[in-house]
């Protein structure tokens, strides 16, 4: 589409039932209760000037802007404050409104600099276009005191801030406010001496509380705050709405391009998933993509001890297809697999499931959600019977009690957290089960009521002795479970947490929470209202994260908090597009839509439909085929778009693995740590450069638009279709759409999804079928999937990995705001001003005991292995506990995490390991050689990019 501005109707959308008719400029109008004069006018296509106002905040009613005149009132009332009322008359248009706004303006503009020739905002200004939509001609006015030629503040990576443009609107106080929740920024002093200022312990944007959401930049209305990029490149004259290609909230964005540079990503106020909003990495952290150390031709080599050659995309394709046949024909079809990706579009994840299943003959498929939400899967679908949250983000707004269970929302899932945060300001209660003290627990005008700082590897016992609470205390729903659940497992599962081991005072030595405190919160959970559970991975990467998901299923059934908005169970998904990556069939036991290949009938259908025969045993899971590996008898995979080595535990055990495989071949971005035992190279494309679909947590199905070229040459679709061609498979497609339509024809709960209703509908919840041909936006309302809801018994048992006199702290690992998994991305943009290294975090007493302090190099070691990386001290973990990322290569904090998985999936325990922490002089050998190769990388890569 051609550059228009996203329509802006002054104040928020009224959501009454009751309708008002009134006249503005002579034409009647209707509209819900509460609207304002100024949306009303602005819905019948009548623009008021404004400048203080935009839909995205309330009306606030100072700039004096929008004043129009209404019959039988006296004065001129701002149009953006007053509600309408039945038979109200107004005039916008009037001799006296005109002089009135010009004057206003007037004083606007005798304060402000006139270099909009040479502004970065000239042409996309509000100031600009209101001065000459109340027809300023001149200014008369020449103020004694201005606030002209103050001092820019540029410290933020990704936006300026420059005062003397700034008319005190406030409507950046009021979207951090508002919208993003963070309240960095205040109106200091008053009247002329008002200026907006980036918090109170700092004088600039960096230093301060800001998280770089950029919603301030976006509200502005002037240049005041504007993109470095604008500035650099200039407006935008083109804009295509696609997707974010991080986490699992899943925002739209308009990607506002000129030429073929992206100028900015601008968050779409329609995206039903971000209503508007984003955090610093989508709206920001997108240079990677045409980042220096992007590998965009294929290579290839003999072994890992060589150098890599370039070749051409026919002779990487052929030699790889030549190396595949070779050793299925020695090693036999078994020995050859694949991995998905969940940050590649659910087309691109289907067409790489089929080419193992239908290509290599075999199920060794899988993904990385086994290493993050595979216990979801399993835990949903035992319970519930399909595998996946229950709810639109929507539904957050009409929650009484928020349960946040080992999630750190702000950090990993920023978008929502703000909605969330934006219930919880409004009133409703919050309950944090997590063993570190995260934002949410307290921030600005939220308090959790309750916090479980439980010890970690323990949220089994937590939700038992919270379900004993309920049970004991007579607070279940019976009338609800009766009706919708199997009443003779109920009955056998009551009978079980009520026992009194299962007591919240039995576990209270395992679980390290005052008895009182989880009671209370057990108590507000069943009788507070709508109670709705939000987790992560701190619940499902733990030897009992199928158990867990269970054990929180079994908690919502109990209580009837299932089936409407504002309550339910909702896993906070990690990756983009790793709840599509499960929907398309990415395990090694089920075809797409979550079928079993064992079922005769689906393969029958995919069989038809691809015209192979399928195995119908359940292929190996990533972790089964590297011990495959390692036993000599798995030899070759493909992997798209997951960077194994450093993402999967016990970093040896990967390395061994990929290490004994005769051909291993990457298709990703960048030369990843994976990358370092490959053969092939093939390169990958960016979200930017692709079309295609992504799922996000809520089950949305949006889509992602190309809106450059691919770099590389081809979309990612296009790269495993040429690899199935040189293997011999008669695939020609030449459009994702067409990939779409044959998801639909296999997989009931996409049979009403194509292209065209997204372009139409911009997005669609699964199950979109017959049944629910406009999707389904909450599940499980009349009735579970599975029919009656499943009550499991879920016994704590603990993890096998034991603190002990050798390694006796426990670790756990978690997310930044700023960077992103492994980092491949986010390690590659500005974001790193935020966060250059991993740290760890390590409670005063534990610090104390070893003699660290914030800053000292540290050892990090257990069973598993050992790493180095740099100390903070901080009262936020519990004593006994110790906690880091994993977004840097070079302390690969996985070197550390072991071999124990979830019973049911294999997930990794990475939230549970012991450990010791001691005083190190810093980095190992290996840090130090990896931190060496890869400055000489980076020297040879920009040489080569200025030659
Ligand atoms: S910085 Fe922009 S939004 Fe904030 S008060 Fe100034 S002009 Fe208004
Ligand atoms: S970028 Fe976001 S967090 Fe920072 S000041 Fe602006 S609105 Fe607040
Ligand atoms: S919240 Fe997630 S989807 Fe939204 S902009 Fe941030 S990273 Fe992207
Ligand atoms: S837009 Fe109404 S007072 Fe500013």
């Amino acid at each position: 589409m051609t550059y228009q501005p996203q329509s802006d109707f002054g104040t928020p959308a009224a959501t009454s039932d009751a309708q008002i008719t009134l006249t503005i400029d002579g034409r009647t109008v209707t509209v819900p209760a509460g609207t304002s004069v100024m949306r009303a006018a602005a819905e019948q296509g009548t623009s008021i000037p404004k400048l203080c106002a935009t839909d995205s905040l309330s009306a606030f009613g100072s700039c004096r802007l929008c004043l129009v005149e209404i019959d039988g009132r006296r004065g001129t009332p701002a149009s953006c404050t007053t509600p309408v009322e039945p038979g109200m008359v107004v005039h916008t248009q009037t001799p006296r409104l005109q002089k009135l706004r010009k004057g206003v303006m007037e004083l606007y503009i005798s304060d402000h600099p006139l270099d909009c020739l040479t502004c970065g905002a000239n042409g996309d200004c509000e100031l600009q276009d209101q001065a000459g939509a109340v027809g300023l001609r001149d200014v008369r006015y020449q103020p004694v005191e201005t606030h002209l030629g103050q001092a820019k503040d540029q410290s933020n990576p990704y936006f300026d801030f420059d005062p003397s443009k700034c008319i005190v609107c406030s409507r950046c106080v009021r979207a951090c406010d508002e919208v993003q929740g963070t309240l960095a920024l205040t109106v200091q002093g008053r009247g002329f001496g008002s200026k907006i200022s980036a918090g109170i312990a700092s004088d600039n944007f960096l230093g301060s509380e800001c998280v770089s959401c950029g919603a301030c930049v976006q509200a502005c209305p002037t240049a005041t705050l504007i993109e470095k990029k604008v500035v650099e490149i200039g407006t935008p004259e083109r804009a295509v709405v696609t997707t974010c290609a991080y986490c699992g909230v899943g925002c739209t964005f308009r990607a506002e391009m000129r030429g073929e540079q992206l100028v900015r990503m601008v968050p779409w106020k329609e995206g039903k998933a971000n209503r508007g909003h984003s955090c610093v990495k989508g709206r920001f952290a997108w240079g990677y993509a045409q980042h220096q150390e992007r590998i965009l031709k294929p290579m290839i080599r003999g072994s890992i001890s060589e150098p890599w050659r370039e070749v051409s995309w026919d002779d990487a394709l052929a030699y790889a297809a030549s190396e595949l046949t070779r050793i299925s024909n020695k090693y036999g079809k078994q020995a050859l697999g694949g991995i998905t990706s969940s940050r590649c579009t659910n087309e691109e994840t289907f067409l790489v499931q089929k080419f193992v299943r239908a290509g290599f003959g075999n199920n060794n498929v899988d993904t990385c959600a086994r290493v993050c939400h595979s216990p979801t899967g399993y835990g949903l679908k035992t319970t519930f019977g399909t595998s996946a949250g229950t709810q639109d983000f929507d539904s957050v707004e009409d929650s009484d009690v928020i349960l946040v269970i080992g999630a750190n929302p702000t950090d990993g899932h920023p978008v929502f957290a703000s909605r969330m945060k934006r219930r919880l300001r409004k009133g409703a209660k919050l309950i944090v089960i997590d063993p570190r003290r995260t934002d949410l627990v307290r921030s600005p005008h939220i308090e959790a009521q309750h916090h479980l700082a439980l010890q970690p590897g323990t949220n089994v016992a937590v939700l038992t002795a919270m379900a004993h609470t309920i049970v004991t205390e007579g607070l279940v729903n019976e009338a609800f479970v009766k009706e919708r659940c199997d009443w003779d497992e109920y009955q056998d599962w009551a009978s079980f947490v009520s026992e009194a081991r299962n007591s919240p005072e039995a576990l209270e030595a395992i679980t390290k929470v005052p008895a009182a405190d989880l009671r209370a919160a057990a108590r507000l959970y069943a009788t507070g209202g709508n109670g709705a559970i939000y987790y992560g991975l701190g619940v499902t990467e733990h030897s009992q994260g199928s158990s867990t998901v269970m054990a929180i299923a079994n908690l919502a059934m109990a209580t009837g908090n299932i089936g409407r908005r504002g309550v339910g169970v909702n896993p906070l998904r990690g990756q983009n597009n790793v709840q599509g990556a499960c929907d398309m069939g990415s395990f090694p036991h089920e075809l797409a839509g979550y079928r079993h290949i064992s079922d005769a009938a689906t393969r029958a259908l995919f069989e038809r439909e691809w015209g192979v025969q399928l195995d119908s045993e359940p292929g190996l899971r990533i972790p089964n085929m590297l011990d495959a590996a390692t036993d000599g008898v798995f030899k070759a995979i493909y992997i798209q778009g997951e960077d194994i080595l450093q993402s999967d535990p016990n970093t040896h055990h990967v390395a061994s693995g990929l290490e004994a495989m005769e051909c291993v071949i990457v298709h990703d971005l960048f030369l990843n740590e994976t990358a370092n035992y490959a053969h092939i190279f093939l390169p990958g494309s960016t979200f930017l450069e692709k079309n295609g679909t992504f799922t996000n947590a809520e089950r949305r199905i949006q889509p992602v638009r190309k809106v450059m070229t691919p770099l590389n040459g081809y979309e990612d679709w296009e790269v495993t279709q040429k690899l199935a061609q040189a293997l011999g498979l008669d695939w020609n497609y030449t459009h994702p759409s067409q990939i779409m339509d044959e998801i639909a024809r296999l997989t009931p709960s996409f049979a009403g999804v194509s292209f065209d209703r997204l372009d139409q509908e911009g997005s669609l919840q699964w199950p979109v079928n017959e049944s629910a041909p406009d999707g389904s936006p909450i599940m499980h309302v009349d009735g579970f999937v599975r029919g009656k809801g499943k009550f499991v018994v879920t016994d704590y048992v603990p993890t096998d990995e034991r603190t002990g006199p050798r390694f006796p702290l426990l670790l756990t690992t978690g997310r930044i705001l700023s960077q992103y998994n492994v980092g491949a991305q986010t390690r590659r943009t500005d974001n790193v001003v935020w966060h250059e290294e991993d740290l760890l975090e390590i409670h005063p007493v534990d610090a104390e005991n070893r003699g660290i302090k914030s800053g000292d190099w540290v050892r990090l070691s257990s069973r598993a292995g050992e790493t180095t990386l740099r100390a903070t001290v901080t009262e936020r973990v519990a004593p006994g506990v110790v906690y880091t990322t994993f977004h840097h290569p070079l302390t690969q904090a996985n070197v550390v995490t072991t071999d124990y998985s979830d019973w049911a999936t294999n997930c990794p325990e990475y939230k549970v390991t012991a450990v010791q922490i001691s005083p190190s002089n810093g980095p190992t050998e290996w840090q130090e050689n990896y931190a060496k190769l890869q400055s000489s990388a980076r020297r040879i890569a920009k040489a080569e990019a200025a030659e």
